[in-house]
């Protein structure tokens, strides 16, 4: 039976499916005047890469994409050698998500490690120390570690520290999968050191900088930490296809994110309404859900409660075996929204009322 309830204005589906903020929009609008030259050859996207300079607090090579899978497979393709494996979790976008990409695409072996909380441990690059320099073994040269994870979860800087010094220690580089950076950032502190910590001071080399799931409408950033490893980056983007040409439009959308910090305040809202949807149903004893650190939760549903929820306000299965669904916030669910999707909630869970 349909549910009889105003609906929440948005899906709980996934950041993707959230509206462009309207300072993204307006930015996009002020940049849209005359001819200036293409491929980032103009003051915008200089003045965008600027601002990446000052949010690491270094000067950093930016090289902005289309997307985030293509950030990924750029990524990745600087720190391909002869061979080459990448060791990441089994739940990695780029292992489960990208369509074996990496593999088509970069032409690396990806060395799928079973997550420990969403998370890659040293203990699994120490698994395939044995196979470097044995001719009859893919020789892993970069570690991909995703933050925030694919499972809502967060890598403390220690914990990415110890991963770095582990993949360096071998000769592996270290790129982090920042499809969701900014929710990782607003969730260990919202600053600017809290960013720092996990990234320049841990040792990441190159980092996918994401931007569509956090406000933007499209375009990602490929920023590498590691800048002896920028030089091959120009030919690397335009053969995996990356290269925008009219980049004052994803260069412009950056620095309405970034200058003013509009990517921390987006993600903390974002964050926000998750807890607070963990919050409102927090009083349902059948509905298994752990506090969320970002912006996406993922309880488990009797299959018939979560269609009828669904049917009503959609979002997506994260491990059908176990009736585990994933509810996720954006930047622009607001907490009228939420409420709205709570009372759903208690109205398809065995033992609410209804
Ligand atoms: C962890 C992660 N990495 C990368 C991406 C990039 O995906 P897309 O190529 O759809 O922009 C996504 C999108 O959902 C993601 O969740």
């Amino acid at each position: 039976m349909p549910l009889d309830l105003p609906a929440p204005s948005c899906s709980f589906a996934s950041d993707n499916s959230a509206a462009v903020h309207p300072a993204v929009i307006a930015a996009l609008s002020a940049v849209n005047e005359g001819h200036v030259l293409a491929y980032g050859d103009d003051p915008y996207t200089r003045a965008a890469a600027g601002a990446f300079d000052e949010i690491f607090g270094r000067a950093v090579d930016v090289f902005f994409v289309w997307g985030g899978s293509g950030a990924n497979v750029m990524a990745l393709a600087s720190l391909w050698r002869p061979a080459g494996a990448v060791v990441c979790t089994d739940i990695a976008h780029i292992h489960v998500d990208e369509t074996a990409s990496p593999e088509r695409v970069v032409g690396v072996k990806l060395l799928d490690m079973p997550n420990v909380g969403g998370k890659l441990v040293p203990a699994h690059i120490d698994a395939h120390v044995h196979t470097l320099g044995v001719q009859h073994h893919a020789q892993p040269c970069a570690i991909s570690l995703t933050q925030s994870t694919e499972c809502g979860t967060v890598y403390t800087a220690d914990e990415v520290a110890a991963l770095a010094d582990t993949a360096h220690r071998y000769g592996m580089k270290v790129q982090m999968d920042g499809a969701r950076i900014a929710n990782a950032v607003a969730a260990l502190g919202g600053t600017l050191d809290a960013l720092r910590s996990f990234t320049v001071d841990a040792g990441v080399d190159v980092i996918s900088f994401g931007g569509t799931k956090n406000g933007m409408m499209y375009g990602e950033a490929v920023v590498y930490l590691d800048r002896s490893l920028a030089a091959a980056a120009p030919f690397v983007r335009k053969q995996v296809s990356q290269l925008p040409s009219k980049m004052r439009y994803v260069a412009a959308q950056f620095s309405a994110l970034l200058d003013g910090g509009l990517w921390l305040a987006n993600a903390t809202h974002a964050n926000a309404m998750a807890a607070r949807l963990a919050h409102a149903v927090a009083d349902l004893p059948h509905l298994r859900l752990d506090a969320p650190v970002v912006n996406s939760l993922f309880p488990v549903l009797a299959p018939a409660a979560a269609a009828e929820l669904r049917a009503w306000c959609p979002f997506y299965d994260w491990d059908p075996s176990l009736h585990q669904v994933r509810w996720m916030t954006a930047w622009d669910t607001t907490p009228e929204d939420v409420d709205r999707f709570a009372s759903g909630v208690h109205a398809v869970v065995p033992g609410a009322a209804r």
